[in-house]
């Protein structure tokens, strides 16, 4: 009799177990125990770890949703081409010097629009068509093409606060006589500026932005330099001006002195916008550069100093967020 209920206790474990069996393979068949089985996985190893593309916005993620995965990460960056160490700020000050040159054309009229230029994209930017338009916008969004070199550049014929002839001296022509208007205006008025930097060839801006990334980081450097093609250097429209002792040059203590307001005041006369006003640092991408100027023509520059807008409000070109 005990051995009896002995076997039967040993058949009703076989059939439990066996019934056991069955519910996990079905169960594992609908995808269930699968689901059990993947909730103590370590979380590593789901396929959330897009981290890499965080950090890379450069504190701007109120204007360029789309900027942070469309930047190469630093890692990717190749070395610059020399570390001069110059110490001078971080800004557009100074960098390696190279020999692109070109005279030529006459510059061509303002696009249709602003935005609208793109002429396609590049790593989610827009490639600008007419990059030799006097009113391109060249930013985080909207790069230059690859290959693009201004064709009039010319020594505007006004003080720098060195003394070599080299690229960083050089303007488009339309942009070198304003500047001339420029300084000379100044002067009447008891303001004497220097030149700091104007046209980087795009392998310079490309040591320049490396050698800051190597300093600082990339997300800082973003703050205050352009990545290689999307700086306006590059476009022969842009310099940085300090007054003429050199002081301060492209640097925060240049705010505020007396040259700074009157240029603030008076660059539109001649063309030339303060590119990266206080304030709109989260419109333009960059901190505050009073020592920037970006010629766009007179009318666009009277109507940017009326409004107070960016060159980004102005083309109406601002990226919202989602
Ligand atoms: N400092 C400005 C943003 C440039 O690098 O072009
Ligand atoms: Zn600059």
């Amino acid at each position: 009799m005990k051995r009896k209920r002995g076997r039967l206790g040993l058949a009703s474990i076989a059939v439990v177990l066996a019934a056991a069996l069955l519910l996990i393979f079905y169960t594992k068949d609908t995808g269930k125990l699968g689901d059990m089985i993947n909730g103590w996985l370590p979380s590593g190893q789901t396929e959330a770890g897009h981290a890499g593309e965080a950090g890379q916005g450069g504190g701007n993620s109120t204007v360029q949703p789309g900027a942070p995965s469309a930047q190469p990460d630093s890692s990717a960056i190749p070395e610059p081409a020399g570390d001069s160490g110059t110490g001078l700020s971080p800004s557009d000050g100074d960098q390696p010097v190279s020999s692109d040159s070109g005279q030529g054309a006459e510059p061509t009229s303002k696009p249709s629009s602003g935005a609208g230029q793109a002429g396609g994209s590049e790593n989610g930017m827009a490639v600008i068509a007419q990059p030799e338009s006097i009113a391109a916008l060249v930013n985080k969004q909207n790069k230059l093409p690859e290959d693009y070199n201004p064709n009039d550049l010319v020594y505007p014929d006004v003080r720098f606060i060195f003394t070599e002839k080299v690229d960083k001296r050089k303007l488009r022509k339309e942009a070198a006589e304003a500047l001339e208007q420029l300084f000379a205006g100044a002067e009447q008025d008891d303001i004497y500026l220097a030149g700091v930097s104007a046209y980087r060839s795009h392998s310079t801006q490309k040591a320049l932005f490396e050698r800051y990334v190597k300093r600082d980081g990339l997300e800082k450097a973003r703050t205050y330099s352009a990545y290689p093609g999307t700086s306006e250097h590059e476009t022969g429209l842009a310099i940085d001006v300090a007054g003429s002792d050199g002081k301060c040059a492209a640097a925060d203590c240049f705010g505020g002195t007396k040259e700074a307001k009157w240029l603030a005041g008076h660059a539109f006369e001649y063309g030339f916008i303060i590119r990266y006003p206080k304030g709109k640092e989260d419109i333009t991408g960059y901190q505050y550069e009073p020592w920037h100027l970006r010629y766009v023509g007179a009318d666009i520059a009277k109507d940017i100093q009326e409004s107070g807008d960016t060159l980004e409000e102005y083309f109406d070109a601002v990226q919202v967020t989602g």
